[in-house]
């Protein structure tokens, strides 16, 4: 398995052009199952998990053809128009629980799919029964057997009411994507209104869908009998920038963010001036820069608008390194403090207790071998190394690839010391 070598103690100082989001493609290229069209999608990074729903994509009978760009983001035209089989197996849905969003696209359009439950997963067990619940309310018949999702509909799904019993990015993505093509209205209350969702949303709408109170709680959806193609940017990626621009904090560094709005990320643009950082926001770029200390603040995870769970393990090494203590409440995920032992051996002073994690900062962090357990945790163990004198290794970074483009290259342009150590032997 590939690991990872930094070596910290220096500044990232540059420029870093943020990549699309892939919690926006993946549902997104999932809608392409809803056309027999072309859907063209542009700015969709090059990460790992876009190969996987692909793969997923082309095994159901799609057509997808992907060409780089000079920014080296993919442009990938995917057409549904011979369909052959509406079985999401278990050997690519356990590679990625985003695999799920392929139910109510198939369910939708040819009244029938098999999915694979995807169990859970590092940070938690992650339930599917509210992507169920709905797609049941639409007049899906449903029976769970042999680890698999059966779902058929006789004729077409029926548009419907239903409130969600709480916040779930998944199963509002799924929702929209099963009502788009369902018979009637569906009046969705207490929806997810993260910016991923928003940008699903507007593709849809391209494709001939009738969406309304897009970025609200409550969305309602016209069904439609067919959709059409449409060309499609992908909207950057949050949790990226996010991450780029808690490591140049903490880094004490100075870096311009291009490629981002500054209101998707001002949630931790206002918890990092809180704590004393300078984040401003100009025309084409956020410019992130600190020196001297870093002050203690709490953070608690919460769906969009609130802090992002994603972003819960870079800001905890952030806190690691701030003059005092701080406590990080993670209310999303019931196992997503993975991290914490591993920033330990790095030198963190951290404790938890149930859902809360208290920082007590430390002068600096030290370099070790650690390991990556999930995406994120991967990632604030690249920032922890980065501001560790000496050499870190992060073990397993396999993770990464899931969800970030280019890394080492974005960070060695700003002066990081980072390299790859292919098929490390451990
Ligand atoms: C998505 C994101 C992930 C992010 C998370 C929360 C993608 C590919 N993944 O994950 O990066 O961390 O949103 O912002 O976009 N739940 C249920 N029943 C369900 C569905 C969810 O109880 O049917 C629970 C989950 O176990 C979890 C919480 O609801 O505790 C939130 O999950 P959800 O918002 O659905 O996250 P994902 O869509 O899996």
């Amino acid at each position: 398995m590939d690991s990872m070598l930094i070596r910290g103690g220096f500044p990232l100082i540059g420029e870093i052009i943020v990549s699309g989001s892939k919690n926006a493609a993946l549902p997104i290229m999932a809608a392409s199952l809803l056309t027999n069209q072309v859907l063209e999608l542009s700015n969709i990074p090059k990460l790992s998990d876009i190969n996987t729903m692909q793969s997923l994509l082309k095994h159901h009978g799609a057509s997808i053809s992907s060409n780089e760009q000079d920014d080296e983001s993919l442009v990938l035209k995917l057409q549904s128009n011979s369909i052959s089989d509406l079985t999401a197996p278990y050997e690519i849905v356990r590679k990625m629980r985003a695999s799920i969003w392929v139910l109510g696209p198939l369910l939708a359009r040819f009244g029938e799919a098999k999915v694979s439950l995807p169990g859970g997963c590092a940070i938690g067990a992650r339930q599917v029964d509210l992507h169920i619940a709905v797609m049941k309310a639409m007049g899906a018949k449903i029976e769970i057997k042999d680890g698999y999702i059966y779902a058929s509909s006789n004729g077409r799904l029926k548009g419907c009411s239903f409130a969600f019993a709480k916040s779930s990015v998944g199963a509002t993505i799924n929702a929209i994507l099963a009502a788009v093509l369902a018979d009637g209205k569906t009046d969705l209350s207490n929806c997810a209104r993260e910016p991923e969702i928003v940008d699903l949303c507007h593709c849809l709408n391209k494709m001939g869908a009738e969406i309304s109170g897009i970025g609200d709680k409550d969305i309602q959806i016209f069904g439609k009998t067919t959709l059409s193609g449409a060309s499609y940017r992908i909207l950057p990626d949050r949790i990226e920038a996010g991450t780029y621009m808690i490591a140049a904090a903490a880094t004490r560094g100075d870096v311009k963010l291009r490629g981002i709005k500054y209101d998707i990320v001002e949630n931790l643009a206002s918890k990092m001036i809180e704590a004393g950082i300078e984040v401003k926001p100009y025309k084409d770029y956020i410019h992130i820069k600190h020196s001297g200390p870093i002050k203690p603040v709490d953070i608690s995870t919460q769906p969009y608008p609130g802090f992002s769970t994603d972003l819960q393990a870079q800001f905890m090494c952030l806190m690691s390194l701030a003059d005092g203590s701080s406590v990080v409440s993670e209310n999303i995920f019931e196992n997503r403090f993975m991290h914490v032992p591993e920033l330990c051996r790095m030198g963190a002073n951290i404790t938890i207790n149930g859902n809360k994690a208290t920082v007590k900062g430390v002068g600096g962090l030290t370099a070790a071998e650690v390991m990556a357990s999930d995406l994120r945790a991967s990632v604030s163990l690249i920032i922890s190394g980065l501001c560790a004198e000496g050499e870190t290794k992060v073990q397993r970074i396999y993770h990464l690839d899931r969800g970030y483009q280019t890394l080492e290259k974005k960070l060695s342009n700003c002066g990081a010391d980072v390299s790859r150590i292919v098929k490390d032997t451990i």
